[in-house]
């Protein structure tokens, strides 16, 4: 099974088979933020990734829209609608750094 490495804090969690990143990291019990439930709606749950952006999913339409070209280009996703078959290693943010970006509707 794949591992997600959270750099940060230095964690390491099974990525659940077809599932995205935000529910295999749930599962695990990291902190990772939502408000939207997995919708693409909130933006809460972005992660920086930092190894194995060529092993995950392509970035889809609602991705493009919430986190912007820039974002993308830095390696930023929506773990809520990223999936890997592969190991990775990804920052996750605390949650003061996404008071600022985080939609809380
Ligand atoms: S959980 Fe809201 S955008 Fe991913």
């Amino acid at each position: 099974m794949a591992k997600i490495t959270i750099d940060n804090t230095g964690a390491t969690v099974e990525a659940l088979p077809g599932r995205s990143l935000l529910l295999s990291l749930l599962n695990a019990e990291q902190p990772v933020h939502t408000v939207c439930g997995g919708k693409a709606g909130c933006g809460c749950c972005r992660v920086r990734i930092l190894e194995g952006g060529d092993k995950l999913s392509p970035v889809n339409d609602p991705e493009k829209l919430r986190l912007g070209p820039e974002k993308i280009a830095e390696g930023w996703r929506l773990a809520c609608q990223t999936h890997t078959l592969r190991d990775i290693v990804l920052y996750l943010p605390i949650a003061e750094e996404l008071d600022s970006i985080c939609s809380k509707k």
